[in-house]
């Protein structure tokens, strides 16, 4: 099977040590991929790479043309209503009813008139996923996107996540602190230490997953220690 991305002795550094020191990854198309790793240990300076928002030197780059990103923070403009958000930069003529469309899929059809400052944060990250959908993604890069929702809110968009991952099939790559985030979405795992994968986990459970069976927790133990975490202090 032939890559979607694939990416071999990616480099990047800022002045000091290298962040990512010659990084290589594939992820297969269609394939949903979790990122855990430290704060600080280059998670988004690789999603940024993959957006094509940062240049760095690589033996080999090969990307999807369709990428999209979700952030933190929504990144809504203000002075346009959410649906001028979604289409924004839409070039196409049907631009309008793949909006709508959009919106239906992530739950926020009613929402569509409003002003971005008027949503709750999970109406906004639904919004933004919107956003990203519309572009028809290949790849899909989601930046902590549920970080700042509380908690029931998240649960709501792992859900909502999974449902559009299996509707529309992109691949997915999320950055996330989470790790029961990681082992209920992700078919792999990665872990990102030192500017290098220094784990990498498959996830074979059926969906939906439930957290706290015997291989979720084995999954989970292992990525604690490999984070430095004692599993008792999680
Ligand atoms: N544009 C930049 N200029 C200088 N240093 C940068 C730049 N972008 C990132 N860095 C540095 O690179 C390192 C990795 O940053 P990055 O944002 O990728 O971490 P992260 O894993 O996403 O962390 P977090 O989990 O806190 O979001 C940090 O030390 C950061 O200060
Ligand atoms: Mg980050």
């Amino acid at each position: 099977m032939t890559a979607l991305v694939d990416i071999r002795g990616l480099t990047r550094s800022f002045g000091g040590p290298a962040i990512l020191s010659g990084i290589d990854l594939t992820i297969a198309k269609g394939e949903f991929v979790a990122l855990l790793g430290r704060s600080g240990s280059g998670k988004s300076t690789l999603l940024r790479v993959l957006a094509g928002l940062d240049d760095a030197p690589a033996q080999q780059l090969q990307l999807p043309r369709r990428r999209s990103v979700v952030f933190q923070e929504p990144r809504l403009m203000p002075w346009k209503t959410v649906i001028d958000n979604i289409t924004l930069g839409v070039k196409r003529q049907d631009a309008r009813s793949i909006a709508e469309q959009a919106l239906e899929d992530v739950g926020l059809s009613h929402r569509r008139n409003a002003w971005p400052l008027t949503l709750s944060g999970g109406e906004a990250q639904r919004a933004a996923l919107a956003r990203a959908l519309v572009r028809e993604p290949e790849l899909l890069l989601l930046d902590e996107p549920f970080a700042a929702l509380d908690a029931l809110t998240r649960m709501r968009m792992h859900g909502l996540v999974f449902d559009l991952w299996q509707k529309h099939k992109p691949a997915v790559l999320l950055v996330t602190h989470d790790i029961g985030e990681a082992i209920t979405l992700a078919d792999r795992i990665l872990v990102l230490e030192n500017g290098r994968f220094t784990k990498e986990i498959l996830v074979t459970l059926d969906h939906p997953r439930q957290r706290n069976g015997p291989e979720a927790s084995r999954i989970e133990a292992e990525l604690l220690t490999e984070l430095g975490v004692e599993p008792s202090h999680a």
